[in-house]
């Protein structure tokens, strides 16, 4: 028989979007309350433009349960993976416990509250209003904590003493020696004592058994026991980034001839360090280059299953190409980080806070208990690499600070805490100084030198850069959104050739709903390199082509001479990790283009910019000496950059000459300019340019007038699947033409109907933002097969069929 029974609580629970006394009791009548599934979000938001004021209140979730007889001699463990902001738990109509702090997990044994072979009734209520005394409350924050049980719950039925958790060290890696040293932590529920036998399988993801070892112990009937035991091993291969290799251990206590407890960990084998230089993962130098992420999405705000949040690691990884997501401002889903692990991306975890330090008592107290909350729940991750064990951007507070460093190094001696700070000069109570560094405005200063930044010679890391200091929409102009995405690289760029320094994480993954004191007017954050669906800027492409794993060529413009001044095409940037560009314009070759290394010398990939529209046509075409052609060529550069009216003297001057020399009028010059730089009055002109890596033609793309538009319907998973919880997926409608580029002022209107067992989250009618649009769907208890009908009034309907199984054990 098993030795843990496990059921996931997250179907049908009934909630009250209010609180009232009576609803503790178990007789009450819940048949008006709605019912919802976990995760839950207290309300359902708008995209934007809404008080922050709308989720912070009090509700209540209420669930009946069946508990079998069969299930007596158990203990019964109710676990909450985490519930904004305060939760109160009642069984059958009793207190059985409270949890303060809306990111971090928590459990209670309700053994003694349950009637078997009855309904049993579980009782939240949870309070998600901004309580001063639990971090990040107390003053303001540039993000919202939208309420709810937004992640998972589950009841374990246990036997009497468990394996509740074990941090798995692992040691010597660099070596021939390399072993586990395993703290573990029993929970003895019943006092029981004597010997007994911990049993251990280490197998590969293959499920090979690698290592079986085991250790005699001796219970001592206390509540709480740790016990260390190390093991050495051998065939194993490191975790690291680019060959995230993972095992399992499996646990199993065995006392008196009979197994009590079972338990299976996933982690990895590596070593992490910080130097002066930098981190260290198993020895090899990482520059870290990474982004933010908040936990959010349009509408829902935090509660979104395991697939939104994997897709998210996903993206970080494959699609930008990042080594590193720092958990921007707290501890997030497991979901997450397990694919992490299974990615190879950095975690830098962090305590929940924001610039404000509540009082000495409640508050420090439960700062505290999110630290050891947070490293007890990720502590396995191999990708997890530094802890954060400051409120983030706050002022020193030495007392709280040396308490939160000792409490992360008494449970966790393999990692470095980090404590993220917006102050120079501050005491470095942790092993790295990190630092938001916000000082590029654009102009020539890029990064602070780390040690004016710190005073010392200490590891060294950017925790933020950009964000706020250059809010760029999807839907900006295409300037702005380069140059948003320039300032990413030239910090990128200047990390890199920086000595002592550790790298950069910027600020932010996706644009985010934010608080009345923070925002654009409509109170979002638009800080992200993606927007809040997940949708790319420019500088999305900047992150994605430092990469070379997988072709990336963004062609930064839509080469649309009536977005530029004067109707003149002038720089075009491409953010691509192809050696070169080759220019067509209307089909006939002008030149090959290669990375901007001068002006960006320590990126591994810098953005190739194409400057001259021109090429050899003038000498090819026309009958100037070649000396005359290049001088042409010169001027019409000139004017494109400065305007006829801006051209120098001397330029216009030899501009005269060279008409006179050839005999020609002033008028017969505006029309070779016309011919060969404007557009204005032209037929229209279409350009084609080709990347090319080790002389391969790796990608071609076209930009020009379009004839034919459509809209693109892509969805990210086709197939569902309802296991533990609801699961959802993400649709994207962009309008784009015959050469896949999308049209970014595009704001058509959508109508979206679903059919079969799926509802849209979020409203039905929505319209396209600046060409593109996303929304989720999710599943609603049912399998079959669903059909999403997106309607437009000028291409009709669009239809996308998916299907949704239902994991058999619901
Ligand atoms: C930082 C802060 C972030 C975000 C960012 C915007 O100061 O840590 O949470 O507000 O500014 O650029």
């Amino acid at each position: 028989m098993n030795t843990r029974i496990i059921k996931h609580l997250n179907f049908d629970w009934k909630y009250a979007a209010n609180f009232d006394q009576s609803y503790i009791s178990a007789s009450f009548d819940d048949s008006a309350f709605t019912t919802v599934n976990i995760p839950h979000t207290n309300t359902e938001l708008p995209y934007n433009n809404f008080d922050e004021e709308v989720y912070q209140f009090e509700s209540c979730y209420r669930k009946s349960i069946m508990v079998e007889e069969r299930l007596k001699n158990r203990q019964a463990i109710l676990h909450f993976e985490a519930v904004m902001t305060y939760a109160c738990v009642y069984i059958n109509g009793m207190l059985a416990t409270e949890h303060k702090g809306g990111y971090t997990p928590f459990k209670v044994n309700i053994t003694h509250y349950l009637r078997y072979d009855q309904v049993n009734h579980i009782v939240v209520l949870v309070d998600s209003r901004e309580r001063n005394e639990i971090p990040p409350f107390g003053f303001i924050i540039d993000y919202l904590t939208y309420g709810g049980i937004y992640r998972e719950v589950r009841l374990e039925f246990t036997k009497e003493v468990v394996v509740e958790n074990c941090h798995i060290r692992t040691r010597n890696v660099l070596t021939e020696h390399k072993s586990l040293d395993l703290d573990l932590y029993l929970e003895n529920f019943s006092g029981l004592g004597g010997s007994s036998e911990l049993q251990f399988y280490l197998r590969d993801t293959s499920n090979t058994v690698i290592k079986k070892f085991s250790k005699e112990i001796t219970l001592d009937g206390q509540p709480e026991q740790r016990l260390n035991v190390q093991q050495e091993v051998s065939g194993i291969q490191l975790w690291d980034t680019d060959n995230p290799t993972l095992y399992f251990l499996e646990i199993n206590l065995i006392t008196n001839g009979c197994e009590v407890d079972s338990k299976v960990i996933r982690f990895g084998f590596r070593e992490v360090h910080f130097e002066v230089d930098g981190l260290k993962l198993n020895g090899k130098h990482i520059t870290i280059r990474g982004l933010n992420r908040h936990q959010s999405f349009p509408y829902v705000g935090y509660a979104m299953p395991k697939s939104a949040q994997v897709k998210d690691a996903d993206i970080l990884k494959n699609e930008l190409g990042v080594n590193t997501v720092r958990l921007s401002h707290y501890p997030q889903s497991d979901h997450f980080l397990n694919r992490c692990d299974e990615l190879g991306l950095l975690v830098f975890d962090e305590i929940p806070g924001w610039q404000h330090v509540g009082e000495k008592g409640e508050w420090w107290d439960i700062t505290c208990q999110h630290v050891e909350e947070m490293i007890k729940k990720d502590w396995n991750h191999p990708s997890v690499f530094i802890w954060g064990v400051r409120i983030n951007e706050s002022d020193d507070c030495d007392e709280l600070y040396k308490e939160t460093n000792r409490i992360a190094k008494y449970l966790d001696d393999t990692r470095p805490t980090g404590g993220v700070r917006c102050i120079e000069n501050s005491n470095l109570l942790e092993d790295v100084y990190t630092f938001n560094d916000f000082s590029h405005q654009g102009k020539s200063h890029i990064l602070s030198e780390p040690k004016k930044v710190t005073g010392l010679d200490a590891p060294y890391l950017v925790t933020e850069h950009n964000g706020h200091m250059y809010p760029t929409k999807r839907f900006d102009s295409q300037d702005k959104l380069v140059e948003h995405a320039l300032r990413h690289l030239r910090v990128i760029d200047t990390a890199y050739g920086m000595k002592n320094h550790g790298g950069v994480i910027g600020w932010c993954m996706f644009d985010y709903n934010t608080h009345k004191d923070f925002g654009s007017g409509d109170r979002i954050c638009y800080h992200g390199v993606l927007d809040m669906f997940r949708l790319p800027k420019y500088a999305a492409a900047a992150y994605a082509s430092q990469q070379n794993d997988a072709v990336v060529m963004e062609i930064a413009s839509n080469m649309r001479m009536g977005d530029y001044a004067g109707s003149e095409l002038s720089n075009v940037n491409i953010f691509t990790n192809c050696d070169y560009v080759k220019l067509y314009k209307n089909d006939v070759y002008l030149d090959s283009f290669y990375p901007a290394r001068a002006e960006y010398p320590n990126l591994p990939n810098p953005p190739i910019v194409i400057d001259d529209f021109i090429g050899n046509q003038i000498a090819k075409n026309e009958s100037f000496s070649s000396f005359d052609s290049k001088l042409l060529k010169t001027i019409f550069i000139e004017v494109i950059h400065h305007g006829l009216d801006g051209l120098p003297i001397l330029s216009k001057l030899k501009m005269l000459f060279l008409l006179k020399k050839n005999r020609m009028t002033i008028q017969d010059g505006i029309e070779l300019y016309g011919k060969y730089v404007g557009g204005w009055g032209d037929k229209s002109t279409t350009y084609k340019i080709e990347g090319y890596k080790d002389d391969a033609l790796v990608s071609s793309q076209s930009r020009g007038q379009s004839f034919n538009q459509s809209l693109s319907v892509s969805v990210d998973c086709m197939k569902l699947v309802e296991a533990e919880t609801w699961d959802t997926t993400r649709v994207t409608v962009q309008r784009v033409d015959e050469n896949g580029s999308v049209m970014p002022y595009a704001h058509d209107v959508l109508n979206i109907v679903t059919e079969g067992p799926i509802d849209i989250i979020g409203p039905k009618n929505i319209a396209l933002i600046g060409g593109g649009i996303a929304f989720w769907v999710k599943t609603k208890g049912r399998s079959g097969e669903a059909c999403i009908k997106i309607y437009s009034e000028e291409f009709g309907v669009i239809e996308k069929r998916l299907f949704v199984e239902k994991d058999s054990f619901q």
